[in-house]
């Protein structure tokens, strides 16, 4: 388990739900009572009522912006200076390359709208915001279609490099920029298909593992240089830190991810890499194009 007010991030657990719609459709965000904005009124009314927004929110709309509060506008800045350096040191080439076109502000948090406006022309992806966590195959099987789920909300001013779940920043610095590239956004729609296909809970078990490992926090080698693409990896400067410092790296191997455990409450002890960013293309293309049910009784 983590510590309380330890510097790091938090990946999320797919499986833990903090958000519940009453009868009257009014969105309510359960927080743990080690959350850091467990004890702030004000946070938790303005949870809700961002939650409110996902709720109320129909597809094709442009999503309602919401009005940050100073001290949360600084904890964007204070992440974006955090990542800069980490990100010149460990991020992978293609990442870079467009995370820049979507040139996102450095002292403020965009807007949902604004950051999936910019997404769309480069590879046809949108965001549609969700109050909270949802289901592996909900939040899956819409890559399938462009469309990524994203949350609204911005962690706790009070720990500004700590967060229990996904929030805005992993949302906008790991996904969206990871969605810009159109080589990236495709293997997240090939996957959304894979899911799709997808009948066995065994086999949405796997592809949700092999996700973790790929998507989330996925290494590609350049120039012999182990680099970051996966979007847990690259929103988390305390991650980035891990991985260039402590993390056994082993190579991709897609049978061992669909197995491995991992604990979304420690930085990743275990991540897997491509030799090449070509390998990393082939590989991911052969596996989720080919992919099916039965793939355990055959491998
Ligand atoms: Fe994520």
């Amino acid at each position: 388990m983590y510590e309380k007010g330890v510097s790091k991030e938090k990946a999320f657990n797919p499986d833990e739900s903090p958000m519940f719609v009453g009868g009257d459709n009014r969105a309510t965000v359960e927080l743990d009572p080690d959350h850091p904005g467990f004890r702030d009124k004000a946070y938790r009314e303005r949870r809700n009522a961002i939650a409110q927004i996902a709720v109320d929110y129909k597809p094709g709309q442009p999503i309602p912006n919401v009005d940050y509060l100073p001290e949360e506008h600084d904890v964007w800045r204070i992440v974006r200076e955090k990542l800069r350096p980490e990100h010149e040191k460990h991020a992978c080439t293609e990442y870079l390359k467009y995370a820049d076109k979507l040139e996102l502000p450095e002292d403020r948090i965009p807007q949902l709208n604004e950051v999936s406006e910019k997404i769309y022309p480069l590879t046809g992806f949108r965001l549609e915001p969700v109050a909270g966590l949802v289901s592996p195959r909900g939040f899956l099987e819409v890559l399938k279609d462009r469309v990524f789920l994203a949350t609204q909300y911005i962690r706790h001013y009070s720990v500004p490099l700590y967060t229990p779940e996904p929030d805005i920043v992993h949302e906008v610095i790991g996904h969206s920029c990871q969605l810009a590239s159109p080589i990236f956004a495709d293997i997240n729609r090939v996957i959304g298909k894979a899911v799709a296909r997808t009948k066995t809970q065994q086999g949405m078990d796997a592809l949700s593992r092999i996700f973790w490992f790929t998507i989330e926090f996925g290494v590609v080698m350049e120039d012999g240089e182990p680099k970051a693409y996966g979007a847990g990896l690259l929103s988390s400067a305390g991650e980035l830190d891990y991985f260039a410092t402590q993390a056994e790296l082993v190579p991709i191997d897609f049978h061992r991810m669909a197995t491995q455990e991992y604990d979304v409450t420690q930085y990743q002890p275990i991540l897997f890499y491509a030799d090449s960013f070509d390998h990393l293309q082939r590989t991911m293309y052969d596996f989720f194009n080919n992919w099916h049910d039965d793939y355990w009784a055959q491998n």
